[in-house]
């Protein structure tokens, strides 16, 4: 797997009455709800359970949200004491327990834990597994390009006992606190391949990556690479034209997942433009640097492909990623260039930045024509109106098909990749027809921008059940989860695509 050492690498349940602290660095977690008391007993050492009942009764220990209180024990088998609050028991789903585990997993990394015990004895009903991905999630870190700090070189934390009732199914949430802990694995891979310098970044980079993925022992994935000449020939001229600036030649990348029990095909598209300069039509230099970004849908799919084919469900799964570069030069597309897609229709380039629609107007007809999938998704940093409409919150979801969009409205509710729907009438559509074109690749200034960009491309999907996610607001720049650090990409999608495609695979 591309990522860095610091992940949780052993995960193990354990019922209570068979509890034993083995090794160093122990950290023992005591969640507690809002004003109860935390129950310790018959797993902290007698004084250190009174201590914790002292400590609440005097509200030094709250149990609201996020708030936390830790006590180092060094005499103890154990080096220290986390008391975390749940917040009210009303309020505590998933999407809190992350929150208040992110909060924790800086108290760890400040007082070297490395093994983390998670007394769930009295919270079985509680999605476990939350905790374990925000970890994994929490601690994550980018240092491809800094120097390693020896004296206080950052510890993680690498293991993970979940202590629970006598009677509670271990298996089953062994199962669950495993795959959590694979599928922020895999979306720290998509964050990884994000945060990378667009230098090191190229459309080649992700067909390497496709190649690695296919490769992987037992990945049940094959890959495909169509180069620039094949595109010619097939007639991509949507996104051949956005290439033509860069000096780095596109690729066109298919990862496909197949299981011989599948009786359904989804597809994903991801937008992988490494490098979004605005072509001609220039960015302002400003936050131009962020465009390194806008191959975060890309990154999803890709590492969405990859949990996938470690979780082996039984649906079949085609990862689609056209990359590219957009960037000015002599060669590249001018504003009013007319090229002609490979569904045959025309397109007026009115202006190089709205390049994203263009090179996955290709990918989806190319996609729909070729592999026949029953559902396409496609997830894109579309627009800078998404960012307007949703701020980094959620993420705008439209499409033609109102049963797959709310499958991946319910995904996003219990994954917290947060999804809200936008409409998209024929009204819309109407607004992205040419002058002197089939269509136009933008709509009327400052109107209803991530719809315009949503209307387009259902021009490339036919009668495919599709839905589009636009995540330009909630790929990078996040500001409001503990446990995404607000520097880093997000890996948007990967834990809300697994989800669902999962849920997909059970129900049939
Ligand atoms: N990659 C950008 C969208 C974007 C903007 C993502 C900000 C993340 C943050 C996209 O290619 C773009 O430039 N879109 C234009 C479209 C417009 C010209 C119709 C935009 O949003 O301004
Ligand atoms: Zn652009
Ligand atoms: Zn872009």
């Amino acid at each position: 797997m591309i990522v860095n050492a610091d992940m949780v690498t052993r995960i193990s349940i354990v019922k209570a009455r068979e509890l034993a602290f083995e090794g160093d660095d122990i950290c023992v977690v005591i969640p507690v709800y809002y004003r109860k008391h935390p129950l310790a007993e018959k797993i902290l050492a007698e004084e250190d359970a009174a201590t914790l009942r002292t400590l609440s009764e005097k509200n030094i220990i709250t149990g609201r949200r996020k708030s936390y209180y830790y006590i180092p024990a060094p005499s103890r088998e154990y080096k220290g004491i986390l008391v975390l609050g749940l917040g009210d028991y009303e309020d505590c789903d998933a999407e809190a327990m992350r929150r208040t585990m992110g909060v924790a997993v800086d108290v760890f990394r400040r007082n070297h834990i490395r093994h983390v015990y998670l007394d769930m004895r009295f919270y079985d009903n509680l999605p476990i597994e939350a905790f374990v991905e925000s970890i994994n999630l929490g601690q994550y870190h980018f240092d491809t390009y800094k120097e390693p700090e020896e004296e206080n070189a950052p510890v993680a934390v690498s293991e993970i006992t979940v202590i629970v009732d006598n009677a509670a199914d271990t298996e089953a949430i062994g199962k669950a606190c495993q795959r959590a802990a694979l599928v922020s694995l895999a979306a720290n891979g998509a964050r990884h391949f994000a945060n990378t310098a667009s230098n090191d970044m190229k459309p080649e980079t992700f067909a390497q990556a496709a190649y690695q993925i296919a490769n992987m022992e037992d990945s049940c994935c094959t890959c495909t690479v169509l180069e620039e000449s094949h595109m010619a020939e097939l007639g991509m001229n949507a996104l051949l034209g956005v290439a033509r600036g860069g000096e780095f030649p596109p690729k066109l990348v298919f990862l496909k997942y197949r299981h011989p029990e599948a009786s359904r095909t989804v597809a994903l598209v991801g937008k992988g433009v490494t490098f979004d300069s605005g072509g001609i039509s220039l960015k302002p230099a400003g936050k131009m640097h962020e465009m390194k970004f806008d191959m975060c849908g890309a990154a999803a799919v890709l590492c969405t492909l990859m949990a996938v084919s470690h979780l082996k469900p039984a649906i079949n799964v085609i990862g689609v990623i056209p990359a590219v570069t957009n960037m000015p030069d002599g060669r590249a597309q001018t504003p009013g260039d007319i090229v002609r897609a490979y569904n045959g229709k025309t397109i007026e380039v009115l202006n190089t930045d709205a390049e994203g629609r263009l090179i996955l107007a290709d990918a989806l007809a190319y996609t729909v024509d070729t592999y026949k999938p029953n559902i396409i998704v496609d997830i894109a940093t579309l627009t800078g109106a998404a960012v307007v409409a949703l701020g980094h919150v959620a993420a705008a979801v439209l499409g033609t098909n109102e049963y797959v969009i709310d499958e991946l409205l319910a995904a996003g509710k219990a994954t917290g990749e947060i999804l809200w729907p936008l409409p998209l009438w024929k009204d819309y559509e109407r607004m992205m027809e040419g002058d002197f074109a089939d269509l136009s690749n933008i709509g009327p200034e400052r109107e209803a921008g991530t719809i315009t960009g949503a209307a387009f491309l259902k021009a490339f999907v036919g009668d495919t059940p599709w839905a589009h996610l636009d995540i330009a607001g909630t790929a990078y720049g996040v500001k409001n989860k503990p446990y995404l650090k607000s520097k880093y990409a997000t890996g948007f999608g990967v834990r809300l695509f697994t989800h669902w495609l999962l849920g997909l695979a059970e129900n049939g």
